[in-house]
Formats: structure tokens, sequence, C-alpha cells
């Protein structure tokens, strides 16, 4: 067999949403940054609308280093990098945004710092030499709680856990790859709270560049997914943190339950059925409302399908409450003893029915 051309040594991955006009002059910078080294670019487009696969495409008819993966129905950074890497063979694999913000001068550095030994080389905004550019207060302040809240999941001193550029073996991605949360932005903290040791890391300082064609993808469910990889990387070798979300907001529905029973049955001064009838639909309402915003944020329901969700999720409590009660009759002794138990058991098992019913059929993928 003739060997036609050489693997790349590196691979870049770039997820890309929404960046046509950055495309060709990301690709000519890196050639220009990496001269003498042996790379391919990996694009990972979620369905772009603005024209950046044929952005791409243009480049890659004429440069085989190009290439891309497309995904349909998909969305996040963290995602799209894991399979941007899985599709390559190179030994080394480098994260880098799409919109020209990092510096791909220090690509090199990164390898030749991987070359000496280390595991993972960051491009650090917060050793000494780097620096955020002209990001706002509020945006700087939102990053260094973030950085603070990080190391909670680290069990290794790291400058900025938040950085997306950065390169790592292939063999230590890999060691982390099946641990992965793959939430939202940060998928360097995700790689290395996940690896089993704590890697070689190498922080290079860069300066963040001032995006200047296209829009930042940063709002309130970046926020929201970055609380869920935390929450994945504390507790989600447990239980899952849905079902937590799920479970307090349950809690919730209690409470509000028992003020609404104590206003029907004090101020409006119904009878203890209709107001515990009253009660409970106010409970489920809310717990939907909730649960709908929160729990399953990533599968909100909207319009028709909310009325539609609701109806669905009422009818699935009903059946909860019924198993609850039925389960607890049965366990608990003909003389009342072992009530406790019963009850806990009863909650426990519509909780987790109507967790498992409503998470395939109220909120199930589309
Ligand atoms: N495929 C894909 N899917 N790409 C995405 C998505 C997505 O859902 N969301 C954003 N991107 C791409 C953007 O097109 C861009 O190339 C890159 O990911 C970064 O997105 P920005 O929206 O520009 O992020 P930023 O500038 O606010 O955030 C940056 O700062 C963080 C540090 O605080 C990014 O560099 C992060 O990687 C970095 O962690
Ligand atoms: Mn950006």
């Amino acid at each position: 067999m003739t060997i036609v051309s050489q693997t790349p040594v590196l691979c870049v991955v770039v997820p890309v949403l929404n960046e046509h006009d950055n495309v060709a002059p990301l690709i000519a910078a890196m050639d220009a940054a990496l001269a003498g080294i042996v790379w391919e670019v990996m694009f990972v487009d979620d369905d772009s609308r603005d024209g950046t696969r044929n952005a791409i495409a243009a480049v890659a008819a004429n440069d085989p280093r190009v290439r891309m993966i497309h995904r349909i129905g998909r969305r996040g950074l963290a995602s799209a990098f894991v399979e941007g890497a899985q599709a390559s063979f190179a030994p080394y694999v480098a994260a880098m945004d799409g919109d020209l913000q990092h510096d791909e001068t220090l690509l090199p550095k990164m390898l030749a710092a991987l070359h000496d030994g280390a595991d993972i080389a960051i491009g650090s905004r917060y050793v000494a030499g780097g620096g955020i550019g002209d990001w706002d207060a509020t945006r700087a302040g939102m990053s260094d709680l973030a950085t603070r809240l990080g190391q909670i999941v680290l069990r290794t001193k790291v400058a900025d856990p938040m950085s997306g550029f950065f390169m790592i073996r292939r063999e230590t991605f890999n060691a982390s790859v099946r641990q992965l949360s793959a939430i939202g932005f940060k998928i360097l903290l995700d790689i290395i709270a996940s690896l089993p040791r704590p890697p070689r890391i190498v922080e290079l300082p860069f300066r963040f560049r001032t995006r200047q064609s296209g829009e930042s993808k940063l709002d309130a469910g970046v926020l929201r997914d970055y609380a869920l990889l935390l929450a994945d990387k504390l507790v989600g070798h447990i239980v899952p943190v849905r079902f937590l979300m799920f479970a307090s907001v349950g809690v919730l529905g209690i409470a509000a339950h028992m003020i609404v029973l104590l206003m029907a049955l004090k101020l409006v001064r119904l009878d203890f059925e209709t107001a515990q009838g009253v009660a409970t639909l106010a409970a489920i309402i809310g717990n939907f409302v909730l649960n709908n915003a929160f729990t399953f944020g990533d599968r909100r329901l909207r319009g028709w399908s909310f009325v539609r969700g609701l109806v669905t999720f009422g009818l699935i409590c009903g059946v909860g409450a019924a198993a609850n009660l039925s389960v607890a009759a049965v366990m608990v002794n003909d003389d009342g003893r072992g009530w406790a138990l019963a009850g806990l058991v009863g909650a426990v098992m519509s909780l987790v029915w109507n967790y498992a019913v409503s998470s395939v059929i109220t909120w199930r993928r589309r």
C-alpha cells in the first residue's frame, strides 16, 4: 500500500454556530500559525442558518485539511468538541472557538508543551500575561464566580478551567470520555473532573480577542447548563441530576399544597374535601410550571404543547397518587402501626413513577 498523504498530528476542533464571516479568516490564520505541522481542522456545525457550512465547503474544496461534522437537532459546545475529537485519528486534539477570539498563534506552543510531557495545555486568561480583553465588569465577575465554583469539582488547581481553548493528548481525552457529562459549554472542566487522576497541566497565557463578526451564544441557558454540569459532576454518579430537580420541585409542591389548603379552609371557608381538591390542583399546576421551566427546561413546552403537557402530567400524577395510596394501604398494619414506612414507600413510589413516566410522555425528546 502506498501512503498518499500523512495522518495529521494535530486536529483542531472548532464548534461553530452561525460563524459565516469568520470561517475563511480563521482557516487562513491557522494555516499561518501552524506552518511545518501536519494538521487538520474539524468544524462541528449545529445546523447554522447563515451559510457557515457553505463557507467551510468553499475552502474544503481545495484543502483536504478542512473537515466538518454537520449535526441536526443537536446543540452544545461541549458535545460538539467530543464528537469532533472522536471523528479524528490525530494524537493531539485542540479545542478552539470559531469566532477568532482565541489566539491561534498559541497552538504551536501548546503542541510543544504536550511534546514536553504535559497531558493538557490550556490557553489561559488568568495567568501572568493573559487577559479577558474587552469584557465588561458583569461578564468578568460571572467568569470569576464560575471559576471559583468550578474548583469544587476539580481535584487540582487550575487558573482557568473555564477556558474553551486548550490542547489535549488523545489518550488523556480517551481516559475521560466515558465519564463526561458533556452538558453545555465547559468541556475542559468536565474533562479534568472526569479523569481518574489529575492530569499534568500547563497553562499558557493568551489575551481573549474582541469578536469582530457574528454574535456570542452565551445566554441564560448556558448558565443553567453550567449549574447542571457542576451538579452532575458532584452527585451524578449517585442519582441523576434531573431526578433530584424533579424531587425538589415535588417538595416545593407539597409546601404550596399546604399553603393553598390553609387559605381555602380559613379564608375561603371551603369544606375539607373541596379545599383538598383545590390544593391538589394548584400543586399539580405549580409543579408542572416549575418542571417545565427548570427540570425539563431543555425540552420546554410552549403554546398548545404546554396545555397538552399539563393534561398528561395531571393524569400521570393521578395514577401516581392512586399507586401511592394502594401500596401504602397494603404495607400499613391493621392497627395502623408501620404508618411512617408505609407512607414513605408510597410517596417515593409515586415520585419515581411520576418522574419516569412524565419524562417519556409529557417531556419526551423530540
Ligand atoms: N456546534 C456548536 N454548537 N457551536 C457552538 C454552540 C453550539 O451549540 N454554541 C456556541 N458555539 C460556537 C460558536 O460559534 C463559537 O465558535 C464558539 O462556540 C464559542 O461561542 P461564543 O458564543 O462565541 O462563546 P463566548 O465567546 O461567549 O465564550 C467563550 O468564552 C468561554 C470562556 O469564558 C468561549 O470561548 C468558550 O469556549 C469559553 O469557554
Ligand atoms: Mn466568542
